[in-house]
């Protein structure tokens, strides 16, 4: 009998260690079995009192260990549906205020950008992208610069091969893509070109090694320089305001002929003359032109057949005179208080 008793005892405590779940019904009837009336360690104690005298203090001990254990298991079986009841609680309580996202915004070049490529697109021209390592044919050759012109100086271009023939240089300008356009598009083409370009040049208020450039170039027959000057007036009204007036100054660029800068009237003194406008009540915005014969001739187009117009403008100088910002370094140093003035819901 004693016997029979030990190994139940035995038999229970393994049976206890062993026990889970996390049903509060299911927790109550293993209580039940085995600490309620007729529950094992109930009958267990029962059977105790037909123990021997010199075996009692052995078995009372080993009982009492028996009976502990289940009620330490017991209780902990209920604490963890405790737990994991305000667990899901927790996960489900929609009265929970939400984490909050902050989300990032667009940067103001691409903003300026992006509105300067989509006014160019409503007029149908199409976006044409050309690669930042060029070669010189590309950025200087085809586009008609004397050999010894001063663009090409080392102080002005980071080179990356010092190929003699046809380096490998950082392009200077996007104009570069005119030429890949002309080579492999047909005619007519209008296109859009914004990408970065490089300049070795010292970093200030008003210039920096790396910027972003628009060009624009439009080739067909019988264009002349009114076209030119329609397109960058309603371009300037769409960018600055319905009531900028423009000017063209003759100017000179090896791939246009005639050339011309543009100027916009200040939308800040509205002509009056201020300090962003240094009193003559204009702002310089881009360069422009004719496309030089020579150049389409270097791309095989007939210049007695077509003839076409080109410009170029700085975004972040376009973006600067938009939003009045007279340091160009604010663009590249990603101070947030700076970023976020431009938390708007520009359009992509
Ligand atoms: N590539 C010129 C620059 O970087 C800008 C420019 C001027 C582009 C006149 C043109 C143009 O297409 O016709 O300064």
């Amino acid at each position: 009998m004693v016997f029979v008793m030990r190994e139940k005892i035995e038999e229970l405590l393994q049976q206890i260690a062993n026990l889970s779940s996390n049903n509060e019904k299911e927790i109550e009837s293993i209580r039940l079995s085995l600490l309620g009336k007729k529950g094992e360690i109930t009958k267990l104690f029962e059977e105790f009192r037909t123990v021997s005298p010199e075996l009692k203090k052995e078995f009372g001990q080993k009982l009492n260990i028996l009976k502990n254990t289940a009620i330490q298991k017991i209780e902990e079986l209920k604490a963890n549906i405790n737990k994991s009841a305000t667990n899901t609680k927790s996960q489900t309580d929609t009265s929970m205020p939400a984490d909050t996202l902050s989300l990032g915004s667009r940067h103001p070049v691409s903003i300026a950008r992006q509105e300067i490529v989509n006014i160019f697109r409503k007029f149908g021209y199409e976006v044409a992208e050309g690669p930042e390592i060029e070669d010189d044919y590309h950025v200087f050759e085809a586009l008609n610069f004397p050999a010894n012109h001063p663009a090409r100086d080392m102080q002005d271009t980071f080179f990356v091969s010092n190929n003699i023939i046809n380096p490998l240089l950082l392009r200077t300008h996007t104009s570069s893509v005119q030429v890949r356009a002309m080579e492999s598009m047909p005619l007519p083409m209008r296109i859009i070109c914004p990408g970065r370009v490089f300049r070795n040049e010292a970093i200030s208020a008003r210039a920096h090694c790396i910027f972003h450039q628009v060009e624009g170039l439009y080739i067909d027959k019988n264009v002349s320089f009114a076209d030119l000057k329609q397109a960058i007036l309603v371009f300037a009204r769409e960018m600055f305001g319905e009531d900028t007036q423009i000017r063209f100054r003759p100017s000179y660029f090896p791939f246009t002929e005639p050339s011309a800068e543009v100027d916009v009237s200040c939308n800040i003194c509205k002509g009056k003359g201020c300090n962003i406008c240094k009193g003559t009540g204009w702002l310089e915005i881009m360069g422009c032109g004719m496309v030089d014969p020579n150049v389409l001739e270097a791309s095989n187009i007939d210049s007695k057949t077509y003839s076409g117009f080109a410009f170029g403008m700085g975004v972040e100088r376009i973006a600067m005179l938009k939003w009045q910002v007279n340091d160009l370094r604010h663009y590249f140093e990603n101070d947030l208080r700076f970023l976020k003035e431009f938390n708007t819901n520009h359009s992509v």
